[in-house]
């Protein structure tokens, strides 16, 4: 989603910028812009599409500047235009970039209209600059001006302006939207996440809610949300930003996949022993919170709603505790009852996820006993605002379509579910069975992407297709839900998910040979009834592509296509039944020609509800 990045230095900061915003990327965004101030100058340059086009329109004469801000803009409020793209700008004087959304903005344009002040874009951004300067006219000081118009700010916004009558400063103001600032030797910097600044600090102030701060060369002042002048500790930063390049491959996405095995070994690494999991794994005291923890809430959106219901089926299984998945955008709006000792879990790759952290906020309010985030980013705000923190160890994760840090997930949450089955009583048996199946997770994932080409062969067969059905039961279901939204996330292909005996419920109804039906049928207990919901889809004229063991005895005929994936323990056949589901979605939009990484309308970290 949108992405900040600004300095303020002794030197020329627009290489700095624009490196900023090529680490940014890939979290999606569709115009980008740079404002720089020289000399009381200001220059704006803004193009729509690739951050290469803004580099391309960078020259010699508005390519300077020791102050500057630059922005990567997912369009919310208004078109994919170069008017509606960051920064924003009031009376040629100061510029603007913002995260987030002002959700009172209408009022806002309106109050300013009335002042005179003339609209050019249908931003909500628009009305921060126009703002600013009109506190300014009654301040004459930059933080001043920009306390006062936060206090009218409704909705989330972390924003960076500057003026060029104040060439040495930026003024940065955070809520809802994260913000850290980068500290270096006689220039400091700000972005809205600290990967932007790796090449030109380790050292990060990481603001917090309602702070407003000046930054300067040399000093940073920082006023929260009551008005008081605060210090706040400066850390070392040791988040690895190890995405590299694609290497030989041709997507990061396809990069990704194939680096499941390692991540996962990487994520059990020495927390998983064959004799058991390391004491209080998931944070301080974690053994006596989940000794005392009676229910579970799981809050999560997309691909980590996945996992959280997942790991749903594996706790009340195996652990023997009640749990409750629910996406965060619809918990933080509604009423729910919290049970006594109620531990409240976040799954979560990114960490920003905006309505997953309210949600966090919210719980908080409401009670649980204790709050524990399952996420890939340390330092992330979902990390820092919970009380225990455990980290999917996949690394950084570019494509927009989530794979590693999907599998990695419910690695993890396996592991919680022992961790917690320990604590509930759970038999050596069940203990051992599933240690052992996930110490086997690395070497099984490496047989089952070496069903690769077969794969890649299927897929020319979806090509053409409008429309898909993804089809499990129990454990599997939550993974053929992951399946369908991966296939229509990157190949466009409408594609839904049914728990298998909900077919005749309804969807039955849309079988035909042009809707193929995609089945995970793992060898368990659920197998007879799986052949059964088979039948039903070939009576009705499906076409079928079954992901199945050898021993299921699933057959390739004219309607069915069977791939046979290794066998494995009940428990982690969900994370293994993953993988044919995320290739087949890489080839078919291979085949469509779709933009892989950076799928139309997306963004990989959703900073705004
Ligand atoms: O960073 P998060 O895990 O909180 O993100 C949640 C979803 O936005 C994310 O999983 C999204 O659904 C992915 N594009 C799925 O591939």
């Amino acid at each position: 989603m949108c992405g900040i990045v600004g300095a303020v230095a002794e030197r020329n900061v627009v290489q700095i910028l624009l490196e900023g915003l090529r680490r940014l990327e890939y979290r999606g965004y569709d115009s980008a812009g740079v404002a720089l101030i020289r000399e009381n100058n200001l220059s704006i340059v803004k193009r729509t599409g690739k951050v290469q086009a803004l580099v391309d329109a960078i020259d010699e004469d508005n390519g300077k500047g020791t102050t500057g801000v630059a922005h990567t803009r997912w369009a919310t409020h208004g078109g994919v235009t170069e008017v509606n793209a960051h920064p924003h700008y009031s009376h040629d004087r100061f510029a603007v970039v913002h995260n987030g959304i002002i959700e009172n903005h209408k009022y806002l344009r309106s109050e300013l209209t009335q002042k005179g002040f003339e609209f050019v874009s249908e931003t909500d951004t628009e009305t921060i600059a126009h703002n600013i300067a009109a506190n300014m006219a009654e301040t004459g000081d930059l933080l001043q001006a920009v306390l006062t118009a936060v206090k009218g700010f409704e909705g989330a916004y972390g924003t960076v302006v500057i003026d060029k009558q104040n060439p040495n400063e930026m003024v940065v103001a955070r809520s809802g939207s994260p913000l850290v600032i980068g500290l270096g030797i006689g220039e400091n910097f700000v972005a809205s996440d600290q990967m932007a600044l790796f090449p030109v600090t380790r050292r990060f102030i990481f603001l917090q809610e309602g702070d407003v701060a000046k930054i300067t060369r040399t000093s940073v002042t920082i006023i929260d949300s009551d008005g008081n002048e605060v210090e706040r500790e400066a850390t070392e930063s040791n988040v690895q930003h190890d995405a590299g390049d694609k290497g030989t491959y041709r997507h990061y996405m396809l990069k990704e996949i194939y680096e499941q095995p390692d991540v996962i070994r990487n994520t059990l690494k020495e927390r998983v022993t064959t004799d058991g999991l390391t004491d209080n794994l998931f944070g301080p005291n974690s053994d006596v919170i989940f000794e005392k923890t009676n229910y579970i809430k799981i809050i999560a959106c997309g691909t980590s709603y996945h996992a959280g219901v997942t790991a749903k089926y594996w706790l009340e299984q195996y652990a023997g505790v009640h749990c409750d998945v629910e996406i965060a955008s619809e918990f933080r709006y509604r009423k729910s009852f919290v049970p006594d000792n109620s531990l409240l879990i976040t799954i979560s790759q990114s960490g920003e996820t905006a309505d997953t952290l309210a949600a966090l906020r919210l719980a908080k309010e409401l009670g649980y006993m204790s709050s524990l985030a399952i996420c890939n980013v340390d330092g992330s705000s979902l990390v820092r605002e919970s009380e225990m923190s455990f980290m999917t160890k996949a690394g950084t994760e570019v494509g927009v379509a989530s794979t590693k840090a999907f599998t990695t997930q419910l690695a993890s949450l396996l592991m919680l579910t022992i961790s917690i089955g320990q604590q509930k009583g759970m038999s050596s048996d069940v203990k051992s069975s599933m240690l052992a199946g996930l110490s086997s997770l690395p070497t099984k994932l490496e047989e089952t992407l070496a069903l690769s080409d077969e794969i890649e062969d299927l897929a020319e067969e979806f090509a053409d297709k409008y429309h898909s059905l993804f089809l499990g039961r129990g454990d599997q279901y939550p993974i053929a839900m992951e399946g369908a939204l991966k296939l229509k996330e990157i190949s466009y292909i409408h594609a839904e998910a049914y728990a298998s005996g909900e077919l005749k419920h309804g969807p039955l109804a849309l079988i035909d040979a042009d809707m193929p039906v995609i089945v995970v049928a793992p060898n368990n207990e659920l197998l007879e009834k799986l052949h059964s919901n088979v039948e039903e889809v070939r009576a009705r004229g499906g076409i079928m592509y079954v992901f199945a063991d050898k021993e299921s005895q699933f057959e390739s005929d004219e309607t069915m296509r069977v791939v046979n994936v290794p066998n494995c323990k009940d428990a982690i056949a969900p994370i293994i039944y993953t993988i044919p589901l995320q290739l087949l979605s890489y080839y078919v939009a291979l085949i469509k020609g779709t933009d892989v990484d950076q799928p139309r309308n997306l963004a990989k970290s959703v900073t705004v509800e």
